[in-house]
C-alpha cells in the first residue's frame, strides 16, 4: 500500500464513479482513495425492492469517501464479506477516535448509534467474466453536520458524530483512521477468510435477535436474525423454526 494515494476535491457527483472509472481505465491501486467534502449525486445503496437512494452529501460537514481494493483472488460469493470487513474497520475507527454508546453495525452496511443511522457502505465491484478485478467501497460518514441541518424527512433517521459526541470532530483524523482500518480488515478478510472477521463481529455486530422482514417477490413474512453465516449472509429464523440464509435484497432487518 506504500505507493497508494488520498486525493481531495471539493465537489464531485460521486467518489464512488471516481474510483470505478479509475479501476475500469487501470489508473489505480490497492488503497487508493477519493475523498470530497461535497457529492452532488453521491449513491445511497438500493432498498429493497429496487429503488436507489440518494446519500445526503452536504458540504464542510461530514466525509463522503470511496477505497479500492484489488482483491488478488476472491470469489465473488465471498464478496458480501467485505462489505461487512469495511464495516467493521468503520466501526474500529469510529470508537477510535471518539467514544459513546451506542455504535453498532447493521448487517449489511450501517453504522448505528442506537435506533440512528450514523453512515454507511456502499460496495461496487468491477467484474471481467467471474472475476472481482476491483471493489470499491464507498463510505458517507455523518461527522460534524447539526441536526438543524439534516432534511426533515431523515431527522427521525439519521446522527452524526458531533451530534452523539457534543464536540466537533477532526474529519481528517477519522478519514485517516477509517481508511488504515477499512484497508486492514478487508485484507485480513480476503486473506484469511471469514474467521478474520470473526472478533470485530463479535465486538460490533448487534443484529442477533432482532425482527426482519423477508421479501419474495410481491409478498413479505417475518423472520428472527440468528447471526452471519461464513458468506456473509443473514441467518433467519423463519415462524416455522427452520433457519434459511438470506442476502442483501431480500431481507430488511428491523432497529
Ligand atoms: C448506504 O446507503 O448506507 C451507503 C451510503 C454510501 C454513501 C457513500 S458517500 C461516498 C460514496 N460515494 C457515493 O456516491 N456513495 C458512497
Amino acid at each position: 500500500m506504500t505507493d497508494s494515494f488520498v486525493r481531495l476535491y471539493d465537489s464531485v457527483e460521486s467518489t464512488n464513479d471516481l474510483a470505478l472509472k479509475a479501476a475500469r481505465a487501470g489508473n489505480a491501486s490497492h488503497g487508493d482513495c477519493w475523498v470530497a467534502d461535497h457529492q452532488s449525486q453521491g449513491r445511497g445503496r438500493r432498498e429493497v425492492g429496487g429503488e436507489r437512494r440518494q446519500w445526503f452529501s452536504p458540504r464542510g460537514v461530514n466525509l463522503h469517501f470511496s477505497i479500492l481494493l484489488e482483491p488478488k483472488e476472491l470469489d465473488p460469493a465471498r464478496a458480501a464479506g467485505v462489505t461487512l470487513a469495511a464495516g467493521v474497520g468503520l466501526c474500529e475507527a469510529i470508537n477510535a477516535t471518539s467514544q459513546f454508546d451506542g455504535l453498532w453495525l447493521k448487517w449489511p452496511n450501517d453504522v448505528f448509534v442506537n435506533t440512528l443511522k450514523l453512515g454507511g457502505v456502499l460496495t461496487e465491484a468491477v467484474t471481467h467474466g467471474s472475476k472481482v478485478e476491483a471493489i470499491v467501497l464507498g463510505v458517507g460518514l455523518n461527522v460534524n453536520v447539526k441536526r438543524s441541518q439534516i432534511p426533515r424527512d431523515l431527522t427521525n433517521i439519521m446522527t452524526g458524530l458531533a451530534i452523539e459526541t457534543q464536540r466537533r470532530q477532526d474529519r481528517f483524523e477519522i478519514l485517516q483512521r477509517a481508511r488504515q482500518s477499512i484497508i486492514a480488515w478487508c485484507d485480513a478478510y480476503m486473506h484469511k477468510g471469514f474467521s478474520a472477521l470473526s472478533p470485530g463481529l463479535e465486538r460490533w455486530d448487534d443484529c442477533d435477535g432482532r425482527q426482519v422482514d423477508i421479501f419474495e417477490h410481491d409478498s413479505r413474512r417475518e423472520g428472527v436474525a440468528r447471526g452471519i453465516d461464513e458468506n456473509g449472509h443473514l441467518r433467519v429464523e423463519l415462524p416455522d423454526g427452520t433457519m434459511t440464509a438470506l442476502h442483501t435484497g431480500e431481507v430488511q432487518l428491523k432497529v
